[in-house]
């Protein structure tokens, strides 16, 4: 798996406990999400290309680094994926956001898109797809296909807690997607549930159920 990358920072694995506590308020809920979504944003940025700028200083030039080329391009998932937008965008305030809306039919399990709008200049971009939750995969890969679909190559996907063949299936369909995971799991239930997961993670951020 190589790249697939299992962020084991103790903030993050901390707080992906609390997450997952079934007595966790949708208001506190929203507020991990966010925060755990900031933690990852900044490990999974390190190795994002510099450059060399020179600066005035109020008593000197100096050279320093900057993110080279266009910033980041931010694509959350409808619904879930909107939970991770702020935190992502309190540390790179000046990527750009665009959306994908997909759900999943409860019958078949299979992505149903009803939304897609990306930043013009997506193609110019390391995009990152945010999902808090990689289950059977088929939300995944079809949200990266749309994005690949508009031209987009660099490409990165960001989820809180990912079932083992959620993962297989990115893999398989986009070897070229770097994948950040908070927390993997051991397996899906009978209707494609992330096992021990943290429920429906859109209905626990919206308090819709
Ligand atoms: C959830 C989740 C992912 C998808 C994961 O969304 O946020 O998008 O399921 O499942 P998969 O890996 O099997 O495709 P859901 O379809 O429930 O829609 P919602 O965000 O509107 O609640
Ligand atoms: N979507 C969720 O919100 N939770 C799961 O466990 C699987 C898919």
């Amino acid at each position: 798996m190589s790249n697939v990358f299992v962020m084991d920072h103790p903030l993050i694995q901390h707080k992906v406990g609390v997450l997952r506590r079934e007595e966790t308020g949708s208001k506190e809920f929203r507020e991990l999400v966010n925060e755990i979504a900031m933690l990852m944003c900044y490990e999974a940025t390190r190795n994002l290309p510099l450059r060399d700028e020179i600066v005035q200083t109020p008593v000197a030039q100096a050279t320093v680094k900057q993110i080279a080329g266009k910033n980041l391009g931010i694509v959350p998932i409808l619904r879930a994926g909107l939970g991770m937008v702020d935190g992502m965008l309190t540390l790179v305030p000046t990527a750009k956001v665009g959306h994908i809306g997909l759900y999943r039919d409860p019958e078949t399990l299979n992505p149903v898109e009803y939304y897609c709008k990306l930043p013009y200049d997506a193609a110019e971009r390391d995009i990152f797809v945010l999902d808090p939750m990689l289950a059977t995969g088929g939300s995944a890969v079809a949200a990266i296909q749309f994005i690949k679909d508009k031209g987009v190559s660099r490409i990165h996907f960001m989820c809180l807690i990912a079932a083992p063949e959620g993962v297989k299936k990115v893999q398989d369909a986009h070897p070229d997607v770097d994948i950040y995971i908070a927390a993997l799991d051991e397996r899906l239930n009978d209707h494609g549930y992330i096992i021990p997961g943290l429920g429906d993670a859109g209905d626990r951020l919206y308090g819709t159920k």
